[in-house]
């Protein structure tokens, strides 16, 4: 007999398989020894962790505790922008104490979606603040709060008269809420959570001085004013300062909505549109969005076609003096992939049906072809192009990828506010089911497309 590629394929076809079956049967073997004596195994690392071994537990404590101190607590000298550039800490003071205007009351903060950290709080004010003796229409309790750092994402810096005299931001203004265990917007931290009630262009609206915009964006305050007000709660433009894109081409707002910084570990590419890793957006966003103190770069920025005001700007090789954020990017990253997402409350959805609706996810609905559980994205490089999702392509277009990134869906049920996908143009579940079903012709009936709705309520 000759050879022939006939002949050769299929025996090389089964020689594969051969290995392929001998390497399962292999692993399997493994797997079951493992199975047989797991308590023996955790019961000897319980009893005596090798050095090596506590090395690595002692390790990672460390890096989530400095993590968490950076996440909620630096401001990477970010001061040097919100307070001394932008003067934005007159405008929270007000004329009274020695800023401008009518100051910003507690009331007025907690209305734009700033949440306050009851730890913060001594007992003695709780209860006086549970007694209605504590006058929260007052800009100087607003002053008092952030005294005691109790304003989640926002530091004061004050002078030894006691005087605010500039202010800085941390990654927990936009990541993070409170869950209103004291009262709506007062309560314990909850890390990670997009801040779906804040409102960003709002806040940085009231800033006496906004030169800074007007300089880097070649318009004047009034410009500035308007794009600032077109965002809303819950959204932020972090492309607007590379590329000066400031409204959608059909004149809708141009921000995209704050995503949530829990759930990542295992999540190959970040943001809407993937720009990169979680140590490379912190990077962008510490040094050139927060305007903090570090070093950021990134070539693909440099191009002036795609980045006009970037490539102006120097953004795309940030070398801040002293440079306050390199060395806490590696334990930032860290606490963000301890951060699980949050289970969703029971109660707030219907179990029978999302387990339906999860059958119809994995199978019929064609989703987990993409949102891949448990990480709901690919593993791999986790983009698409707008066409593959039925989206225009104005926000991928922003992105060095030009691409949209499956989002991963854990914790779904925490940031419905303001709606879903990059932009929110969808404002329920159910629209977005809807879309696919028009999108991918999925034929889903009534009851399939509610059933769906539950299992990512379920998430
Ligand atoms: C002013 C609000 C704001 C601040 C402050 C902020 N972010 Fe973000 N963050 C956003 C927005 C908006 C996006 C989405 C950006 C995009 O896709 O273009 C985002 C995206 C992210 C992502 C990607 C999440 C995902 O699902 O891929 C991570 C992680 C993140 N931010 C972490 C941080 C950290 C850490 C800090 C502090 C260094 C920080 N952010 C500061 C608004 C903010
Ligand atoms: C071709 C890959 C792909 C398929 C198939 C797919 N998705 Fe998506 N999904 C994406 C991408 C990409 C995004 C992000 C779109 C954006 O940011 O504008 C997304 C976003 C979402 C969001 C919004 C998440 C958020 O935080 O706003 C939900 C919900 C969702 N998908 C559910 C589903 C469901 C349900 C199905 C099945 C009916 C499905 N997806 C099928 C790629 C896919």
């Amino acid at each position: 007999m000759t050879l022939t590629s006939k002949t050769v394929f299929p025996v090389a076809v089964s020689l594969m398989l051969g290995l392929n079956v001998a390497a399962w049967w292999h692993v399997s073997i493994q797997t079951d020894l493992a199975a047989q004596a797991p308590s023996n195994g955790a019961r000897q690392a319980a009893a005596s962790p090798s050095a090596a071994d506590r090395l690595i537990t002692d390790y990672a404590q460390q890096m989530i505790a400095q993590g968490r101190q950076t996440f909620r607590y630096d401001t990477f000298g970010s001061e040097a922008f919100w307070g001394d550039a932008l003067q934005l800490h007159r405008a929270i003071a007000g004329a009274k104490s020695g800023g401008v205007g009518d100051g910003v009351s507690p009331k007025a903060a907690l209305s734009i979606g700033l949440k306050v950290d009851v730890d913060a709080l001594p007992t003695a004010l709780q209860a006086q603040i549970k007694a209605g003796k504590v006058n929260l229409d007052d800009p100087a309790t607003t002053l008092a709060l952030l005294k005691l750092n109790a304003v989640v994402g926002v530091t004061g810096l004050f002078d030894a008269g006691g005087s605010l005299k500039s202010m800085g931001i941390q990654c927990a203004f936009c990541h993070s809420t409170v869950d209103d265990s004291f009262a709506p917007g007062i309560g314990k931290r909850l890390d990670g959570w997009a801040n779906r009630d804040l409102n960003v262009g709002g806040i940085v609206s009231l800033a006496p001085n906004l030169k800074p915009f007007t300089d880097l964006l070649g318009v004047d305050a009034a410009t500035v004013r308007k794009v600032l007000g077109s965002w809303g709660p819950g959204r932020f433009d972090a492309e607007l300062d590379k590329d000066g894109k400031a409204f959608r081409p059909d004149g809708k707002q141009a921000g995209t909505l704050i995503p949530p910084a829990f759930g990542l570990a295992g999540v190959n590419l970040h943001t809407w549109t993937g720009f990169g890793s979680v140590p490379y957006w912190n990077a962008y966003v510490a040094a050139t969005e927060m305007h903090g103190s570090g070093t950021f770069f990134d070539a693909r920025l440099a191009t002036s076609a795609q980045y006009p005001v970037a490539s102006r700007s120097g953004a795309a090789n940030t070398r801040g003096t002293p440079d306050r954020v390199t060395s806490k990017l590696a334990a930032l990253h860290f606490y963000q992939l301890a951060i699980p997402a949050p289970a969703p409350p029971s109660g707030s959805f219907d179990k029978a049906a999302s387990t339906r609706g999860k059958a119809i996810f994995d199978a019929k609905a064609k989703c987990a072809s993409c949102h891949v559980p448990p990480l709901y994205t690919e593993p791999g490089n986790n983009l698409h192009t707008p066409a593959e999702v039925g989206v225009d392509a104005f926000q991928a277009d922003r992105s060095p990828t030009h691409m949209y990134r499956t989002a991963p869906l854990a914790g779904l049920w925490s940031h419905q506010r303001g709606g879903f996908y990059h932009d929110g143009r969808f404002a329920t579940l159910r629209e977005v089911v809807d879309h696919y079903d028009d999108l991918f012709k999925l034929g889903l009936t009534e009851r399939e497309k509610a059933d769906l709705v539950e299992y990512l309520k379920s998430l």
